[in-house]
This record gives C-alpha cells, structure tokens and sequence, in this order.
C-alpha cells in the first residue's frame, strides 16, 4: 500500500529529540511528498509546565494521524510518572518493536545485517507493579496472544530474508520464558521458519562476537530493550540506530537512543538515527523509492566522514542533515 496524503504527528519531545527531529524532517521535506504534519508538544518540558506529559486530547490527535515520529523523552524526576511512550505503545496498539542493525560507520570490521523484533507491550513493562516499604514487585505478564503474535511478525519478517528466526530467552529459569518460547517455536514450525534459540545472556556476549551469525532475532520486552543497545553498539553507536513500532495499522517511528541530556543543546547530537527512523516510516508507507535514497544518502555522507562527534567529527547536527538532504536526489 502507498500512502497519499499521509497524516504524521510529530513529537520531537525533549532534549535532543528537538534537535534531531527537526533534522530529520529537513531531509523528508526534500522529496515535497504530501504529507501533513501535525507537531506535538509532550513530555517532560510540558510534564514540568503543566503536571501532565500527555493530555487525553494529544492521544485523541495521535490517533487520528497515520503514523507517529517520535524524538525521545526524558523520565521526570517523580516515581508516581507513568512513561509516555508505554502509554502510546499499548493504547495503539504497537506490539511490535522492529530494530534492523548493520554497521554505518566506516571503516567496518564486520558485515551483519541482524533485525531484534522486540514484543513492546507486555512482558517487564506490563506496568503491573507494587511498592511497599520493605519490598518491591514488579509482574512479567507474558500472554498466548502477545507471544503468537510478536512470533508471527518475525516469521514473516524472515520470509523475506533468511527464513530463520532466533528465539531469546531465560527458560532455563523462568516459566513464562518457556511458554514464550514454546509458542513462538509453534509458530515458527506452522510457518515453516527455520528457528535456534539462544539464553539471553549468551546472546548479549554473541552478539559482540559474532553479529554475522544473526538474522531475524525475536524476544521479550525487557530483553530486547537491552539487546538492542548492546547491537547499537556494535553497529556503531546508539546515534545511528532506527525504530519502528508497529501495530497491525498504527505505527511509531523512533530512534533508539533518548532525551541525551548531557549534550542537548549544544547542536552535535547525531541525527542519522532519527533520519532512519523517517527511513523506516516511507517503507512502511509504501515509498520503498525514496526509503532507499534515504539510505544511500547516510552512507555517502558517514563515508565523507561528514559526522557528528560521537563518529569522530566535527560537523553539527543541521551540517549532516543538510548533507543528506542535498544528497538524496542523487541516487
Ligand atoms: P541516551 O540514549 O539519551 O544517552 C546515552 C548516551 O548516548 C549519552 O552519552 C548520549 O550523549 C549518547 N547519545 C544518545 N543519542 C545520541 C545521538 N543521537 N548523538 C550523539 N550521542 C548520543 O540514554 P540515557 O542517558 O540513559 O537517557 C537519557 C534520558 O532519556 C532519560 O531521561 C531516559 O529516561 C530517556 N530515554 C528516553 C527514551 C525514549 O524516549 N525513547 C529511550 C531511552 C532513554
Ligand atoms: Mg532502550
């Protein structure tokens, strides 16, 4: 399906999400798609004005979008806050985390090219938790439904790829693990994937060492929260990685790294993340043409050595968007 007249509402959020957002949006706005956008002001700065990081009338708006791009938002400073991003993973429904991984920066050691499908709406972050004075409990809810699902979204994945899955877990100690993984091994056999599975510990040190090994990795919430920055930093720092939440029609598109309040402001946060997450967005949107000119724009651009600090440059945030959007007609 291609979209016509899409419809995005933009959260740039906090810290640097107001800086790579914009960014990112500079190199969208070079293709005059038509698309409307409709900016969004959540989170902590808005948490801190008004008590509220996210109204019922914003989630009202965000549903009447098509899709959301999402900079980050940085965790007020109060134990009752309930995170903005769960909120709008579970009311819309965004139950799949896809996180595609391959190395950017030059010059690469390695050749991988790995997708963590992370189930984002259960699991740790199930928001079922209790706090006493003497102990603290959090509930891993891990459902049937959650579990086939998130597994069925991997498999079709891995149709297009290597038609293998990995299956991450704890079994070996915790019960709903194995449930998790004897459903997602069901699914994978009635889908004719070829599957392995790996603990999550020995994952985390593989992926280190052996990231070619790796396709279509899928796993729970928490886990793959934490796997995806132990691949960020294999593919070259958590400034280049992209997201998409995905539901069966919503979508949410994010870099994987946060608010990064130690350099916001200063103008040198890397947006090459957030301009793939835009990436992401026109392939879910059907624009696959200018889903790959975006890609080969970052290449060349990180290949001139046009980058931000945390690639060892010396260029701000708008000098590398501005490259990649002058690019993008030249592919
Ligand atoms: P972080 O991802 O914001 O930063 C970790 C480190 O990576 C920092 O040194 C930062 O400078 C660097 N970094 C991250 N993105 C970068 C970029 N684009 N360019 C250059 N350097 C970059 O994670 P941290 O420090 O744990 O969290 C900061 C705040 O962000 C917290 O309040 C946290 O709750 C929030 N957060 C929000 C997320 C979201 O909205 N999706 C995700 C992760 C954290
Ligand atoms: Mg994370």
């Amino acid at each position: 399906m291609i979209y016509q007249n899409m419809k995005i509402a933009i959260i740039p959020g906090d810290g640097i999400g107001r800086e790579v957002i914009p960014a990112a949006l500079s190199v969208l706005d070079a293709f005059s798609l038509d698309i409307e956008k409709i900016p969004l002001d959540i989170g902590y700065g808005k948490w801190q004005r008004t008590g509220s990081a996210i109204t019922d009338e914003d989630m009202d708006i965000i549903k009447e979008c098509d899709c959301v791009l999402f900079g980050a938002i940085t965790t007020p400073p109060d134990p009752g806050y309930k995170s903005v991003l769960m909120r709008l993973r579970k009311e819309l429904d965004l139950y799949a985390n896809i996180r595609p991984f391959a190395p950017l920066k030059n010059p690469c050691t390695k050749k991988f090219d790995f997708i963590i499908v992370r189930e984002n709406t259960e699991g740790m972050y199930s928001g079922v938790e209790e706090l006493h004075e003497d102990i603290a409990c959090t509930t891993r809810i891990i459902t049937r439904a959650g579990s086939k699902r998130i597994a069925e979204r991997a498999c079709s994945l891995a149709k297009d790829r290597k038609k293998q899955i990995t299956i991450v877990h704890k079994a070996n100690i915790m019960k709903s693990c194995s449930f998790f993984r004897d459903i997602s091994i069901d699914v994978a056999r009635k889908k004719s994937i070829s599957y392995n599975e790996m603990l999550v510990d020995a994952m985390a040190y593989d992926l280190i060492l052996h990231p070619e090994k790796y396709d279509v990795i899928v796993t729970t919430n928490l886990f793959g929260d934490i796997l995806s920055d132990v691949a960020a930093a294999v593919a070259g720092g958590l400034g280049l990685c992209p997201s998409a939440n995905t539901g069966d029609k919503y979508a949410l598109f994010e870099p994987i790294h946060g608010s990064a309040p130690d350099i916001a402001g200063k103008g040198i946060a890397n947006p090459i993340a957030a301009i793939l997450s835009v990436k992401m967005m026109l392939e879910w949107a059907g624009r696959a043409e200018e889903a790959i000119s975006i890609g080969k724009a970052v290449e060349n651009v990180i290949q001139k050595g046009i980058v931000t600090p945390d690639l060892g440059g010396s260029c701000s945030t708008t000098e590398v968007s501005g490259a990649i959007a002058k690019l993008i007609f030249t592919f």
